[in-house]
Formats: C-alpha cells, sequence, structure tokens
C-alpha cells in the first residue's frame, strides 16, 4: 500500500500558548559530582512562533524541552505557559522524541489516541490520522509501517492532545533525507493548522533555517543562550533562497565550520 498524500489540514479553535523562562538555572547531582546544565535563561517565545534549539551535544537542549514540559523542574528561576507556572505534565503541551515510542501492541489509532488524555472522539484521531498522510493505516501495527510512518503518528499522537505548545527533540534525526524534508512541511502545516506553538530542537543548520522564526543557539554546557537569531524570511520558504546563505554561514562558523 503506498503511503497516502497528507489531507490539508482543518483549521483548530485551540489557542497558541506562549511559554515564559525567567532566570532559569538547572544542574544535576550535588556538591562535586554537581554538573551545570542551563545558566541564566530568559527567553520568552510568542504564542503561534516556531522557535529552534540549536547547540553542541550536551549543552542542554533536552533538558530545556523537558523544563517546558513539566517533565522536569528548574533548579532555579521560573517557567510559565500562558502566564500560569509549569509545575508538571499537563495538557498544555505536547512531546515528539526522536524515535517514536509507540506502544508495539497498539495499533497506530490507539497510540494517537493516548496522546489526547481525555477521552477523545474517534473521528477526530481518524481525522488526524489523515492529516500527516496516515489514511488507511490506523489499524496497523507499528512494526507494519516504515520508521517515517511512525515518526508520522507520534506528531499525531503529540498533538492529539490539543495542546498550545508542541515541543519536538530531533524529531527527524532517524529518518532519510528526503523523508526528513517532507516532514519538515509536514510539521508546519499541521502545526499551523492546530494553531499550536512550536519548539524544535535540531542539529541542522538547514532545518532550523527552513522552519524557525527564531533560533536560539546554546553555548557550551553550562554556559546558557549564545546568540538568538531571527530568520526573516517569508513562508513557504525556498530553501535555496540566496537571502538564507548569509545565516548559514553565520551559524556554520559558530560551531567551528568556515564554508
Ligand atoms: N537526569 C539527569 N541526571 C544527570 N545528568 C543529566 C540528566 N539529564 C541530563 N543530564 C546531563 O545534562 C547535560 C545536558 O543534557 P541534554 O540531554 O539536555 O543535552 P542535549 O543538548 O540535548 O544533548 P544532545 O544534543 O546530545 O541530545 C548532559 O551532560 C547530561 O549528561
Ligand atoms: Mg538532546
Amino acid at each position: 500500500m503506498a503511503i497516502a498524500e497528507p489531507r490539508k489540514p482543518e483549521a483548530s479553535n485551540v489557542l497558541a500558548a506562549s511559554v515564559k523562562m525567567t532566570g532559569v538555572n538547572k544542574h544535576f547531582g550535588s556538591g562535586l559530582k554537581r554538573v551545570d546544565v542551563l545558566r541564566d535563561i530568559n527567553l520568552e517565545i510568542q504564542a503561534g512562533e516556531v522557535l529552534v534549539l540549536l547547540g553542541p551535544s550536551g549543552c542542554g537542549k533536552s533538558t530545556l524541552l523537558r523544563l517546558i514540559a513539566g517533565l522536569d523542574s528548574p533548579s532555579e528561576g521560573l517557567v510559565t505557559v500562558d502566564h500560569e507556572q509549569v509545575t508538571g505534565v499537563d495538557e498544555r503541551c505536547g512531546f515528539v522524541f526522536q524515535d517514536p515510542r509507540l506502544l508495539p501492541w497498539l495499533n497506530l489509532q490507539d497510540n494517537v489516541a493516548i496522546g489526547a488524555r481525555s477521552k477523545r472522539n474517534q473521528q477526530e484521531i481518524l481525522e488526524l490520522l489523515a492529516t500527516v498522510g496516515l489514511g488507511g493505516f490506523e489499524k496497523h501495527l507499528p512494526r507494519q509501517v516504515s520508521g517515517g510512518m511512525a515518526q508520522r503518528a507520534a506528531l499525531a499522537r503529540g498533538l492529539a492532545g490539543h495542546p498550545g505548545v508542541l515541543l519536538l527533540d530531533e524529531p527527524f534525526a532517524a529518518l532519510d533525507a528526503l523523508t526528513r524534508l517532507r516532514m519538515q512541511d509536514l510539521l508546519l502545516d499541521v502545526t499551523r493548522a492546530s494553531g499550536a506553538t512550536v519548539v524544535l530542537v535540531t542539529h541542522d543548520i538547514d532545518e532550523a533555517l527552513h522552519l524557525a522564526d527564531r533560533i536560539v543557539v546554546l553555548a557550551d554546557r553550562g554556559r546558557g543562550i549564545d546568540e538568538i537569531v531571527k530568520v526573516n524570511h517569508p513562508r513557504p520558504r525556498d530553501r535555496s533562497h540566496p537571502g538564507l546563505a548569509p545565516l548559514r554561514t553565520e551559524l556554520l562558523s559558530k560551531f567551528g565550520i568556515h564554508p
């Protein structure tokens, strides 16, 4: 069976949420074993914005996402979503991981339904699956679909709870290059339609330039934000637009690569 074309998503009435981090520090362990990971993070993410986090391995990107999701708490400082303090995991944030993390004994429809938390109309789940191009695969088990399709299901699961913020931690890293490009466009389509703010971690500078309204570059572990780069290009973006070249060069040189 060929993979279905994603259906044009319907606009939803979910309101994007804003995120604010104020004076956030995060360390793990104590005494001689203390590791400082994030330092003095002050960041305001506008409702509806696509914010991309870039930075060297181990600098704290996943940790920062986990703090917004309420999967972990800051050592100092405050994290709010829509001006309300994050005190634990709640329905305001959806999460998509690097690997799909689908339950192998549940079909795709039931896996996506898990993201809905409260019981959601099965028709809505089917529509969400169609939106990510999985119409006709609802009853397939995860092992019966490709890696890209499983990751589409994970994206649908992340959106199933109508989150105001969708957090994605290197969601396309395990996919082949072409599937990855298609998933980037799909992500923009479905999150624009769902009305979610997007915070995405990637190591891929071109992915960041294609998706982001702003790119937050984190410095090495324990040093906090290095720079915030605004990407002022209208969408849909042409990946080879010459206007993106200076930003690409600037970001590459930050990572010690001189084109
Ligand atoms: N629960 C934990 N206990 C102790 N140390 C931790 C914990 N979680 C993360 N760390 C440490 O915090 C640092 C940052 O980890 P994090 O996973 O946020 O980095 P990252 O920027 O996402 O890296 P990568 O690009 O490799 O995914 C690492 O040194 C890691 O070992
Ligand atoms: Mg990480």
